[in-house]
């Protein structure tokens, strides 16, 4: 396993493939990138870069967009990935509309498990937040994931203050089923008038889950995030900003669609192209190499205050 400057070890990986989506959601951090670019890597090169973190001791890895279900060859890519030796979990983050067609392939294709962007259960409002898209799809796609046996099956509902704050208790109840867990996030800052808006803290819900809660698990190892469980329904809380707590406990490193690995969420002047390389015939020990100065740039963006 490998630690980076600040003691935190590199646990997990989280792979955009691809940087075209299906919906266009208002609040879309994009994974942190946001200039536009059209390069992505092949179902190879994809393999590749990803073996070569796992042979530095990562055993996780998620596989983000855009959405990466619109890649035609994204079984291929799961199944590129899930059989590379030491990945002991593959699980992907989706918007949920191509999903009814593909969880069964994905399951087969070694996807473990999968978490789908969730926000609401009103038509209209989802219309509204994801600029067009058609509830009922997701609506069904979750139903297939759970069917086609990936686990857990996680929602993520980001809370918005007016838009779905009033939902959540819906929420917990209709998702109220052993295979699913519901994530609430707090909105992560991609604008300042829109994050002054719609930001709603998630500190008074935790406290009510946490009177209600008859188990609480804490995630050690990923960002130190709990688990609540209640009766018949999971739910775990994620506060992402101004919060030391959440960095010093980050385990993961990114890639983005256009191969780079790119140390935080929330900074892009720290990203090492390895793709350029790896396309003018660098051997595995110099892409390697680039994976170790990526950790050595690790650090963590909210930091305790002394
Ligand atoms: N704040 C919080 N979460 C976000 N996501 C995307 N943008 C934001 C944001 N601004 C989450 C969504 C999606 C996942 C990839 O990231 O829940 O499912």
């Amino acid at each position: 396993m490998i630690y980076d400057r600040y003691g935190r070890p590199l646990k997990s990986m989280r792979i955009s493939i691809t940087q075209k989506c299906n919906l266009d959601c208002i609040y879309c951090h994009r994974e942190g990138v946001f200039e536009k670019t059209y390069k992505e890597m092949t179902p190879e090169e994809i393999q590749r870069i990803t073996r070569i973190c796992v042979q530095n001791g990562i055993k996780k890895v998620k596989i983000t967009g855009g959405e990466p279900l619109v890649r035609a060859d994204v079984c291929e890519i799961v199944e590129r990935i899930s059989s590379i030796e030491g990945v002991e979990d593959v699980s992907m983050t989706t918007n949920g509309v191509l999903l009814e067609k593909l969880a069964e392939d994905l399951k087969n294709s070694g996807l473990d498990r999968i978490n789908i962007s969730l926000d609401t259960l009103r038509p209209e409002t989802f219309k509204w937040i994801t600029r067009g898209g058609d509830l009922e799809k997701v609506v069904r796609g979750v139903d297939k994931a759970v069917e086609a046996g990936l686990r857990p099956v996680k929602l993520n509902m980001v809370v918005m203050k007016g838009v779905n704050d009033d939902e959540i208790e819906q929420m917990v109840k209709e998702y109220s089923r052993e295979e699913v867990v519901i994530q609430l996030i707090e909105l992560v800052d991609t604008d300042k008038a829109f994050f002054a808006k719609y930001f709603y803290d998630l500190d008074d819900i935790e406290r009510d889950l946490q009177k209600k809660a008859k188990n609480v698990v804490i995630r050690r190892f990923m960002q130190g995030r709990r688990k609540y469980i209640l009766n018949g329904s999971r739910v775990e809380v994620i506060k992402p900003m101004h919060n030391s707590e959440f960095c010093a406990h980050c385990t993961r490193i990114r890639i983005t669609a256009d191969g780079k690995f790119k140390p935080c969420l929330m900074r892009s002047d720290n990203t090492i192209d390895f793709l350029t390389p790896a396309r003018n015939g660098a051997t595995d020990e110099e892409l390697n190499q680039l994976f170790l100065k990526a950790v050595e740039n690790r650090a963590p963006y909210f930091k305790k205050k002394i």
